[in-house]
């Protein structure tokens, strides 16, 4: 556990406090307001998030002040791996969690599927650990909190046995996000288009 001052800490969570993913998913909520996962539902992201937990490969780090979550990564050291792995052990939950919002917007057939293809498509030459999701508390953003936490995964990650760490985001509408990566030494790696035209870049972290 990494003690930032008087009030935040930093730290991973395991599976024993599985309990935690409500809050998690309640926080993802928060910061991704209009976002597909956040449309999903809490049930939804809640499986996900404990999906971290269960595995072994994979985990997630939190900022708490107090007692409180005000920040977390999600990030997988096996990440095709990961998404093989949901699929085997929650596809029935994910496909009754998403049912209402599906009907609600047929077209996020197309996207969940996308999503849980991921597998094929995140296999690359070396192996490497996925940032797989960020967030901070809105209440508590520009305060360093999300900084710190990068800190804290660069500083457990073993470079000897992972090439880099790599993450993706909007291209679009998304230039503090894009700034905030660029600030905590990510380089771009490079720009792709999703089959729903969402342009993505692609960062990497190489240690130096
Ligand atoms: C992106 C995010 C994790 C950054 O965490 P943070 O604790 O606010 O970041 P830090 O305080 O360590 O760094 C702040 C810097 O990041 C950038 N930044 C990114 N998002 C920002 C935001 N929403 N508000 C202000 N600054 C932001 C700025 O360049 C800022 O630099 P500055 O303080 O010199 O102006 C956080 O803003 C967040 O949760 N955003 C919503 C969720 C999201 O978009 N996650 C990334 C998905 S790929």
């Amino acid at each position: 556990m990494v003690q930032i001052n008087e009030n935040l800490s930093i730290r991973e969570i395991n599976l024993i406090e599985k309990d935690k993913v409500r809050k998690i998913s309640e926080l993802h909520r928060e910061a991704f307001p209009d976002f597909f996962l956040t449309k999903l539902g809490k049930p939804f992201l809640s499986t996900l998030y404990r999906g971290y937990l269960e595995d072994s490969q994979s985990g997630i780090i939190v900022a708490e002040k107090g007692n409180k979550i005000v920040g977390i990564i999600a990030y997988s050291k096996d990440y095709p791996n990961f998404y093989k792995g949901l699929i085997k052990h929650h596809l029935l939950k994910f496909a009754f969690y998403s049912a209402g919002a599906v009907i609600r917007h047929p077209s996020f057939i197309r996207r969940l599927l996308g999503a849980f293809k991921k597998s094929d498509s995140v296999v690359k030459p070396k192996r490497y650990v996925e940032l797989a999701s960020i967030c901070v508390n809105p209440c508590l953003e520009s305060r360093g909190v999300g900084t710190q936490m990068i800190d804290y995964l660069k500083s457990v990650v073993d470079f000897n046995e992972y090439a880099f760490i790599n993450l993706e985001t909007d291209a679009d509408g998304n230039d503090s996000v894009n700034r905030f990566y660029i600030k905590n030494g990510f380089e771009l790696i490079r720009q792709y288009t999703t089959a729903e035209g969402r342009r993505m870049n692609e960062y990497r972290y190489y240690q130096k």
